[in-house]
């Protein structure tokens, strides 16, 4: 089933970043980047291992100090996001996988104001579940230490989290590496109804440049740290400049 892509207005940009650096052991990483993240939009990043993907969606999440300005419109005050309006899910946890959590406390920890040694109420989990059940979690790995999950289930269980409560924005970095192939078109199309139905701004990680040009208003090109092309999919993704990005070896044959 095609994926029904919905036409956005340019409005005030959701984030405007101008001349970031970011630096991580002391090297640049991120050099002079400036863009606009456009509001109600699927816009994605793509460019080759270490250009520095991630480390702009961890920037955009407060991880690391920054030169240059990022000002988002999203929150009440329209400068500084609270967490509950940025949903985000990383490449991979930066917490211990072995330590012995389930995915229920994982949900307690995410969504209760108290610590679960008192226990995870069911009330978190009940709040939970229609996202659950949306991204395919089924209530039998509510259970399941984390560690003991699939790299596609934790995936989505993290994309749970990451929709309640119902974000304006959406940072999502690889969310579908670990998805199964059959279910890669159901993903990208969740991705769509989400964005579809209330707006939420998303940007992803992705490295599938060949469904991007259904799903994506906007591409980002990052080489080196620094975008060196961007616009609609169908203009970006063009042989020339997926060459300039992932160098020639990626067009060839
Ligand atoms: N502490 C550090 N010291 C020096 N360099 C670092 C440090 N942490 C990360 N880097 C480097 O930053 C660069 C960008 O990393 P980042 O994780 O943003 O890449 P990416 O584009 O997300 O790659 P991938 O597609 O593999 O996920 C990499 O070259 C990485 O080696
Ligand atoms: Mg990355």
């Amino acid at each position: 089933m095609p994926i029904s892509l919905a036409v956005r207005d340019t409005g005030p940009p959701m984030v405007s970043i101008r001349g970031l650096r970011v630096l991580r052991g002391g090297r640049p990483i991120l050099s002079d980047l400036s863009c606009d993240i456009g509001r109600g939009k699927i816009t994605a990043i793509v460019g080759l291992n270490g250009c520095g993907k991630s480390t702009l969606l961890r920037t955009l999440v407060g991880e690391f100090a920054y030169t240059g300005s990022i000002t988002f419109a999203c929150g009440e005050d329209h400068s500084r996001p609270r967490p509950d309006h940025v949903g985000y899910v990383p490449q991979r946890l930066s917490i211990e996988s072995s330590l012995p959590i389930t995915v229920r406390d994982l949900i307690g920890l995410a969504q209760q104001r108290w610590p679960i040694f008192f226990g995870v109420s069911r009330r978190a989990v009940r709040k939970l579940q229609p996202a659950l059940e949306r991204v395919g979690v089924p209530p039998s790995l509510l259970d399941v230490p984390i560690d003991g999950l699939s790299g596609g289930q934790l995936q989505r269980v993290m994309l749970a989290l990451a929709l309640e409560p119902k974000p304006e924005l959406l940072l999502l970095d690889e969310p579908s590496s670990g998805i199964d192939f059959k279910d890669q078109q159901g993903f990208n199309s969740l991705l769509a109804e989400i964005n579809n139905e209330s707006g939420t701004t998303i940007v992803l990680v992705s490295h599938d440049l060949n469904t991007l040009n259904q799903f994506a208003h906007h591409v980002l090109c990052l080489r080196g740290g620094r975008i060196i092309a961007e616009g609609a999919p169908a203009d970006v993704l063009t042989p020339e400049a997926i060459a300039q990005t992932f160098g020639p070896a990626a067009v060839a044959g």
